[in-house]
């Protein structure tokens, strides 16, 4: 147990009336005002001190004009690349947006045509599916197979079939938001052939890549290969490593020239976002400058409350399961041994056990009765919800 850290994620901050969309929002999306919140990936957790020390002093300051990414801004991003991933990168690389969503719907608009095929790795976060039919580009979706132990892996044979038929992009989730998975080497390079062969771009969606727990690490898709350096586009931020995503910033990251300069011709002249949010810029860069220590006792924390998720799962509701994932602090429960539609079960979930989660149907229609659960919050608020959850699946097999 790593519950007692240097660093306080054990007492819950009260984030109601801070127009949170998890705890604030929750009425307006489902309709109950006091299910426990467990649903939106963001963290109850106030980011590390230097981060908040390094925004009030730039507060203190009082303007708030244009700014620009500063070197010590690149260098702290480029560190923490090289220090956390390997993978090295130049300043000249990096170009931003203000989140990682606008830099994939700014990706479909500068590199496919409306009509073009876009694949994705299903299922797999919701907005992927918007950007692709939004933008009236044809979605092509490559369901990732489940395994018989409860994982999930790519299925390249459906993938090839796919990919040859005309696919202009594909946008990759690395790490897999919802199911956990941290792709490994082999999957990635097999990925990277096959899209070079293709001329399909990749998209890589790696905005889970510091949320990663032991023995796993993430591999960079840019840094699998050459012909994968050359061929991508590769969506990093701070946000969800230090839960900063209401400052609305990311780096991507282009090493290929032309890529990046279509890109931020996009971004910057067709769409005029050129100048950074001075309070994201800041934060950014006092968090990946100091912010390891930090995030390796979050994932210390975070970690305990998968494992006591699970255990109580296991002891308690044979009817459910859930696998501890590779990365991110999203628990993916499978809920079908109840035997509910996912639509029951979404009731059931909201007004007998009191706990608001993502539906799995959001994430592709394949998922239906599995539900996404975050866990990033303080073990009070986890305990109270297994608390509730085992409540109400008792009186469910009492036929209550
Ligand atoms: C895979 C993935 N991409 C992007 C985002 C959101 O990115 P942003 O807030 O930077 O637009 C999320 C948030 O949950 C996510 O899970």
């Amino acid at each position: 147990m790593t519950l007692k850290s240097s660093f306080d994620f054990h007492t819950q901050i009260d984030r109601l009336q801070s127009a949170s969309e998890k705890w604030d929002g929750r009425e307006k999306v489902f309709g109950v005002p006091d299910a426990l919140p467990l649903w939106v990936a963001d963290m109850d957790f106030a980011a590390p001190q230097a981060v908040l020390d390094a925004l009030h002093k730039r507060v203190d300051h009082g303007v708030f004009g244009y700014t620009f990414r500063t070197p010590a801004y690149f260098e702290s991003v480029v560190n923490w690349m090289r220090e956390r991933h390997n993978w090295t990168i130049e300043p000249d690389w990096i170009t931003f947006t203000p989140g990682v969503v606008p830099a994939l719907a700014f990706a479909v608009e500068a590199f496919t045509k409306p009509g073009d095929k876009i694949a994705i790795q299903t299922p797999v976060y919701p907005p992927f599916y918007n950007i692709v039919r939004e933008n009236g580009r044809q979605l092509v979706t490559n369901p990732l197979a489940a395994t018989e132990e409860g994982g999930y892996e790519m299925d390249f044979d459906d993938l090839h079939r796919k990919l040859a038929d005309d696919v202009k992009m594909l946008i990759l989730c690395s790490p897999h938001n919802p199911v956990g998975r941290v792709w490994k080497r082999e999957d990635l390079e097999r990925l990277a052939e096959l899209c070079a062969k293709h001329g399909v771009l990749v998209v890589a969606d790696e905005i889970h890549a510091d949320l990663i727990f032991e023995p796993k690490s993430h591999i960079p898709f840019a840094s699998v290969s050459e012909a994968a350096r050359d061929n991508c586009i590769v969506c990093t931020a701070p946000s969800k490593t230090f839960n900063l995503a209401g400052l609305s910033v990311s780096n991507i990251v282009i090493p290929n020239d032309k890529l990046r300069l279509s890109f931020e011709r996009t971004v910057a002249k067709m769409h005029g976002l050129g100048s950074i949010s001075t309070l994201g810029a800041t934060a950014t860069e006092a968090a990946y400058t100091y912010g390891g220590e930090w995030l390796d006792e979050l994932l210390g924390y975070v970690r305990d409350n998968m494992e006591y998720v699970r255990d109580q799962i296991a002891e308690h509701l044979p009817e459910l399961s859930v696998r501890l994932p590779e990365a991110t602090y999203l628990l993916w429960i499978d809920f079908r041994g109840l035997g509910l539609s996912a639509k029951d079960l979404m009731q059931f979930l909201l007004h007998k056990a009191g706990i608001a989660l993502n539906d799995g149907t959001m994430f592709g229609t394949e998922a239906a009765g599995f539900m996404r659960m975050n866990v990033a919050c303080s073990r009070g608020v986890i305990e109270q919800a297994m608390e509730q959850l085992k409540t109400a699946v008792a009186e469910c097999r009492e036929g209550k």
